[in-house]
């Protein structure tokens, strides 16, 4: 594992690991994955005291959010010390820290003399992979190395939460809902979509799309294909096969849908963010031209799936 970089599981969604002390490795990463200098890694560590030797300070509501919500899927921004290399922040003051909650994960994590910088495990721009076969799908000639842990049992990225003037921020909704996170520390600013905002490069609006055009809609009460406003919905004429990703089961009465996913059978919305990212890829990969997606509640980690269908969208 010395330089280079390998997949490992964890909860949220597969990283493509390596050395985060090391330049050199974490060079590698940004190879693999297709992805600019300017967009920072997450480094992940085995215990929130390891943490601490990354950081200059440890605000009181980050260390409350440790102390509930690791190991898991949050992800820390915080003001960085000389020990992380500048390649793995892209330069920028804080250092994002992670303690997932894969065992395996965490038994490396342990068993290492370093933290591991990981992104998700996918090109630059792609859906992120929810199981070895996703990894080995499109980077397997990249990569020496994949610890097959399972699927992913959350299915979304981590949380990302920082502090500006002590005020906690979400940068990106992840495996851990707006509503936990508030219960935990009060009122939580939202402040995604920052494409623009070198606090959250991440959030480049362009993230987890499908190749294939993608657009949301939904099913009226006719079966119709709707656009969100109950408008049908403007298809371009020269498209003939749908592929439709439902919320729950229900009937569309569309002759042009050939494939129909449903990311929950029951509406249960834990089950719809473990499903999201493997139902997209299955649709890009199904014999159809464009994809249409009906969003979830808007509430708990719905509101994390809805963002990556609007992303997806753009
Ligand atoms: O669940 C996850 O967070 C997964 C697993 C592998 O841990 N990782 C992941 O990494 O989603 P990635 O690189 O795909 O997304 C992390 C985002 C980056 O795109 C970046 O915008 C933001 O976190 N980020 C990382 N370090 C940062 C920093 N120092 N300052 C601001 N934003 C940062
Ligand atoms: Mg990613």
């Amino acid at each position: 594992m010395a330089g280079d970089c390998v997949a490992i599981p964890t909860e949220t969604v597969y990283g493509l690991a390596a050395n985060a002390l090391d330049s050199r490795a974490v060079a590698s990463i940004f190879e693999v994955k297709n992805r600019p200098f300017f967009d920072p890694l997450i480094v992940h560590v085995a215990s929130a005291e390891a943490a601490r030797a990354y950081i200059s300070t440890l605000p009181d509501a980050a260390a409350a959010l440790m102390a509930r919500f690791w190991p898991g899927p949050l992800t820390l921004l915080l003001p960085r010390n000389a020990q992380i290399p500048d390649l793995t922040c892209a330069g920028l003051p804080r250092v994002a820290l992670r303690m997932p909650a894969h065992p395996l994960a965490l038994e490396l994590l342990q068993q290492l003399p370093f933290p591991l910088a990981a992104p998700s495990a996918n090109p630059f721009g792609y859906i992120s992979p929810t199981c070895a076969a996703h990894v080995w799908d499109q980077l397997r000639d990249k990569i020496p190395y994949i610890l097959d842990g399972g699927s992913c049992r959350v299915g979304l990225e981590s949380t990302i939460v920082g502090f500006e003037s002590d005020q906690p921020v979400a940068y990106r909704l992840g495996g851990l809902s707006l509503e936990e996170l508030e219960e935990a520390i009060g009122p939580v600013e939202l402040r995604l979509n920052q494409s623009s905002n070198p606090a959250a490069p991440g959030m480049l609006t362009t993230h987890y799309a499908p190749r294939k055009p993608l657009l949301i809609g939904q099913i009226g009460p006719s079966g119709a294909l709707l656009d969100e406003n109950g408008a049908p919905l403007e298809i371009p004429a020269s498209v003939s096969r749908i592929g439709l990703l439902r919320f729950k089961p229900g009937v569309a009465a569309d002759a042009r849908v050939r494939v129909e996913l449903s990311l929950t059978s029951a509406g249960d919305l834990l089950e719809a963010a473990r499903h999201i990212f493997g139902a997209l890829r299955a649709l890009d990969q199904a014999d159809v031209e464009l994809i249409v997606a009906e969003t979830c509640p808007d509430e708990g980690l719905g509101r994390a799936v809805n963002d990556r269908l609007r992303r997806a969208a753009v």
